[in-house]
């Protein structure tokens, strides 16, 4: 309902709506018309009342409602649902939660700030209100469990293209789906999932996107390591834009994904916009710690790095250490 209000106070672009007239065109008493107006003001939107002329909508706030992102949005079901909040603790805490229920393939859930934005390794995602992308889109892929990770790879090109075609910066891809730009990190994702022997019951993808964030806004902690578009580019990006680039981006290659249950398809374009290969890389996992040069990303999403000794070793998975990057000299 609030929605169709909105609708009313677009369709007459900036002049004033009568709420007596709200009321009888959308079927709701007056009162009602009120409430929702109220909410549509928390949420950003700027509202002017008048007793004699009723309701002006003054200007389209940035933020990423379904009914704003809608314009922009060019998929086929990525994001034809979209779960809005102006804020929430975690998109991802959200999308797993509904998860457990049917839902619809492709819904986006998106907040405006999340009070406690999910890293990966547990660790904390500044996500600062109205300064972000903050999603988690929700599938349920009729592919094998052991398949899904390669969704990451999928979703890191996505979102190294959407910020490439919207916002002219030259984003490359950190294995396995860290987006950076100038050395610092623009992006992160979040991959989630749930199966049981060999079915998927959801994979959750968490994509957060520094759009104009301000140095200030990262804290000293991760000020040296993290970037924005805004602070690359030196110019504030379109947020609904972005958003609806990702979605695209990331739809065309899932279609491929499942058509093909491979990543080889875009696998070369993923490699072109890596920032690792060819360089020297290191793991520290629980078990070891490993050094040798990125040589390759093979079809199964896994880096290949060559040791000391000659001999190629494939990680599967964790968070490696590039020389020249995040500090590590
Ligand atoms: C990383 O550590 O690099 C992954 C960060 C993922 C952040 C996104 S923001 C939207 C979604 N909701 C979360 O709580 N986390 C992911």
């Amino acid at each position: 309902m609030r929605n169709k209000i909105l609708e009313e106070l677009k369709a007459n672009s900036g002049q004033a709506v009568s709420g007596e007239e709200i009321s009888r065109r959308l079927g709701i008493s007056r009162t009602a018309v009120w409430k929702h107006i109220s909410k549509l003001r928390s949420e950003g939107y700027r509202i002017e009342s008048n007793t004699n002329s009723g309701y002006k909508l003054l200007g389209n706030p940035d933020i990423l409602s379904s009914i704003e992102l809608e314009p922009f949005l060019r998929t086929e079901f990525v994001g034809r649902n979209i779960v809005y909040f102006d804020s929430i603790d975690s998109t991802t805490t959200y999308a797993k939660k509904r998860a457990e229920d049917n839902f619809q393939e492709g819904t986006v859930v998106i907040a405006d700030e999340q009070t406690g934005g999910r890293g990966r390794l547990g660790r904390h995602w500044v996500s600062t209100k109205g300064k972000g992308i903050w999603m988690t889109i929700m599938l349920k892929p009729d592919i094998l469990p052991y398949d899904g990770p390669k969704l990451a790879i999928a979703a890191a090109l996505a979102a190294a293209n959407a910020i490439r075609n919207c916002c002219q910066l030259n984003a490359e891809i950190k294995w396995p789906n860290d987006i950076v730009a100038g050395g610092k990190k623009l992006c992160g994702i979040l991959i989630e999932m749930s199966a049981e022997a060999d079915v998927i019951k959801y994979i959750v993808i968490g994509i957060g996107i520094n759009a104009n964030m301000d140095n200030d806004d990262f804290g000293q902690e991760i000020s040296s390591t993290a970037t924005s578009v805004s602070i690359e580019t030196g110019k504030p990006v379109s947020r609904k834009a972005l958003a609806a680039s990702v979605m695209f981006e990331f739809e065309q290659l899932y279609k491929v994904f499942i058509r093909n249950g491979s990543i080889k398809d875009f696998l070369e374009d993923y490699k072109s916009k890596s920032t690792v290969l060819g360089k020297e890389v290191r793991l520290i996992s629980k078990k070891e710690e490993i050094t040798g040069i990125a040589m390759d990303i093979s079809e199964e999403g896994h880096l290949v790095v060559r040791l000391a000794d000659g001999s190629l070793r494939e990680i599967m998975s964790g968070e490696v250490s590039v020389r020249g990057m995040y500090g590590y000299i």
